[in-house]
């Protein structure tokens, strides 16, 4: 299986994307790091500790990322989107959490890549703190990085503005520096295709009913699913950290398209922004941008494998 990092800041969707990497035998999840982001760093540290336990894979080293963005305060959290807990209503229900290890996240995922005998993926769904600390402060380790799966940005319209999807907008100083950097390649699956990719009320039943797991999902996404619905007046919920993780489990899943993006950060009304640069001229390397042309095929893979179920080769 291909060694993966998960930098994450659970969440809902994050707490899907953990299971289904968690379940998925292409992968090995070497380290969960946890950061500030849809909640406080307290809440996302305990709250992916006890998805870890929740699955029984208390084995998988967890380490405190960020608690706070690089440059700038900011106060905005998910809350509204995810409960106060980050989970929907249902952290107090899980398992008794696993302890993080002591020190830092970034010094943890430095370990994995320097002890690992092949490149690493690093899949970074919240915001890019971590990610941007980790390549700052061991360039060396940067050939040790098969590639860094972001989900976040948006090409089009951004969900906490008009111009800047919430990842990004979290941190655009560290989205800036990892989607500018050229040492690593990352691909970007961008808020319209994670929007793009929503489960409907059919797709969480199966859920439901597959395991306790599966079912406890399906519970934390109700309340999740009540958002949605309202917000976006579909009966469907996105999952976007896991649209992202299937890239890292199944490479190829979603299609890419390179393009050269900065991001605003500036304190206009469009800080976090991704802009893509349309000449020839950029500033900086292309990310490659995904996209999702087989909606129901990535849906049923995410499944599948949340639920245990054998895959079609
Ligand atoms: C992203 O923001 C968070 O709320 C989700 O967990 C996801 O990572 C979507 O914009
Ligand atoms: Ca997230």
């Amino acid at each position: 299986p291909r060694p993966l990092i998960i930098d994450t800041d659970p969440g809902v969707d994050d707490a899907v994307a953990l299971v289904l990497a968690l379940r998925s035998p292409e992968v090995d999840v070497r380290a969960v790091v946890a950061a500030f982001g849809n909640v406080a760093l307290e809440r996302t540290l305990d709250n992916a500790g006890r998805v870890l336990a929740l699955t029984g894979r208390t084995d998988v080293p967890l380490g405190t990322g960020a608690d706070r963005p690089l440059v700038h305060r900011r106060e905005q959290r998910a809350g509204h989107v995810h409960g106060v807990d980050g989970l929907g209503g249902r952290a107090a229900q899980l398992p008794d959490p696993v302890t993080p290890l002591p020190g830092s996240g970034i010094a943890l995922m430095a370990r994995v890549l320097e002890e690992a005998d092949e490149p690493v993926t690093i899949a970074s769904i919240g915001p890019l703190t971590d990610t941007a600390l980790l390549l700052a402060t061991h360039p060396g380790l940067a050939e040790r990085i098969e590639r860094i799966v972001v989900m976040g940005g948006a090409i089009g319209g951004g969900n906490i503005t008009g111009a800047a999807e919430f990842n990004v907008h979290a941190d655009p100083e560290a989205a800036h520096r990892v989607l500018t950097q050229d040492r690593v390649p990352v691909a970007l699956v961008p808020l319209e295709t994670t929007l793009g990719c929503a489960a409907g009320p059919e797709w969480i039943a199966e859920l439901a009913g597959a395991d306790p797991v599966g079912a406890e999902l399906a519970a934390m996404i109700a309340p999740y699913h009540g958002y949605y619905r309202g917000r976006y007046g579909r009966d469907a919920v996105a999952l976007h950290d896991a649209t992202a993780l299937l890239e890292c489990v199944a490479p190829g899943s979603l299609a890419a398209t390179p393009v050269p993006l900065v991001v605003d950060t500036g304190f206009g009304p469009a800080r976090g922004a991704t802009i893509p640069y349309r000449v020839p001229e950029a500033p900086s390397p292309a990310v490659d941008v995904l996209s999702a042309p087989d909606v129901p095929a990535v849906l049923d893979a995410v499944l599948a494998r949340l639920s245990g179920r054998p895959q079609a080769s």
